[in-house]
């Protein structure tokens, strides 16, 4: 079906398409029969897939990457297309507007975007509102943080301590997004002394929260396993990898926009971020993978560097919905054809 929508989708401005998206499937708010009936009939539920990661059980290892439902309205219907889990966000404290449009743009034949949203958001007032009213809750529901754009950096502690009172109860896991391109200076605080500041006092606050750290794909080698120390020195419980890139590996007339890259070409590099991190951790660092998956070999090559869960974004604007169930099938295959019997046991590769 999506093959006969995409046409038309991708005859509106991207961002037109997002929001008609999301709320086609935040329509299922109202309907949740229908959400769950089509949740159970994708078999979402997947035995030999199933995973536990920071003591949280997910039904299957494919997840909604931040980004897709800044502002949680649409999780019963994300819900009903069958991930394993959804991060809601990025969330910061008070609403924002975030950049001028257009601000994302689809470069087709990469399959790839280019944003620069620039955490346009409601707020954690109404994010809080959504959170406690989303009874139904098939498989974790993350949410991750940002400071707001003038917050100076100094003081952008305040913005995650607050988001980690205000919102971490409501969360099944928080994740710490200090990777986005289009926040002026963030990434700074990826570099170790900031850091370790940052990551001690939200542990601090939410000292038994599944607390995740979302990292850039631009960090260079050293620098991964640099935040992989601090991230274990804090005792978080997992790392995602990645977020989007700034680099531009494509030639489109599109890649001279500014923004994060994300799709198809980020897809080496965060795969290449995810085996640094696995391999200085030496498997002790639970990694959730991100970056240009869409397809089940996609997610296997993540699983086999060392993801133990995967997230999509891009690869659902170009394939449809029908990819989480194309991945979940693939995976399976996988595991039958390596003789395996669960997921976990690939994770880092497998023997042959
Ligand atoms: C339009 C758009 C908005 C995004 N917004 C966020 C965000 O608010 N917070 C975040 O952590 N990541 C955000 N991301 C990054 C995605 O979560 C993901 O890390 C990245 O797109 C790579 O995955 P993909 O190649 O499957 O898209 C956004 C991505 C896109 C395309």
């Amino acid at each position: 079906m999506y093959a006969a929508l995409r046409p038309l989708l991708f005859r509106l401005p991207a961002e037109t398409a997002h929001h008609a998206g999301i709320w086609a499937l935040s329509l299922a708010e109202g309907a949740p029969n229908i959400a769950r009936w089509h949740r159970n009939r994708l078999k979402a539920q997947r035995p030999a897939l199933a995973m536990t990661v920071a003591g949280l059980t997910f039904s299957n290892p494919v997840g909604i990457a931040a980004g897709l439902d800044k502002n949680a309205e649409a999780m019963t219907g994300l819900f009903g297309i069958g991930p394993g889990f959804i991060e809601v966000g990025t969330v910061t404290p008070r609403a924002q507007e975030g950049n001028a449009t257009p601000r994302v743009f689809r470069l087709i034949e990469d399959e790839a975007l280019i944003n620069r949203m620039g955490f346009n958001n409601a707020g954690a007032d109404a994010v809080a509102g959504r959170l406690r009213e989303q009874t139904w809750r098939p498989g974790p529901i993350g949410v991750n943080f940002g400071k707001n754009r003038d917050t100076p950096l100094e003081r952008a502690t305040d913005d995650y301590v607050g988001l980690a009172h205000q919102l971490g109860p409501l969360a099944d896991y928080v994740v710490l997004n200090l990777s986005s391109p289009n926040t002026p200076g963030l990434r700074a605080l990826q570099e170790p002394d900031a850091l370790r500041v940052l990551l001690s006092l939200v542990r601090a606050v939410l000292p038994k929260k599944p607390l995740f750290l979302k990292i850039a794909p631009d960090l260079s080698d050293h620098a991964v396993r640099q935040a992989v120390d601090v991230v274990l020195e804090c005792k978080l419980d997992a790392l995602i990898a990645t977020n989007t890139t700034l680099e531009r590996n494509v030639t489109h007339a599109l890649a001279k926009e500014t923004g994060g890259l994300s799709g198809r070409p980020l897809k080496a590099r965060a795969t290449e971020v995810i085996r640094v991190a696995f391999e200085h951790s030496e498997g002790t660092l639970p990694i959730i993978g991100v970056g240009g998956i869409s397809s089940a070999d996609d997610a296997w090559e993540k699983i086999l560097a060392g993801a133990s869960l995967v997230q999509i974004y891009s690869g659902l604007v170009f394939n449809g919905p029908g990819l989480i169930r194309a991945i979940l099938d693939g995976l399976e295959a996988k595991l039958a054809q390596h003789k395996l019997s669960s997921l976990q046991a690939a994770v880092g590769g497998v023997a042959g």
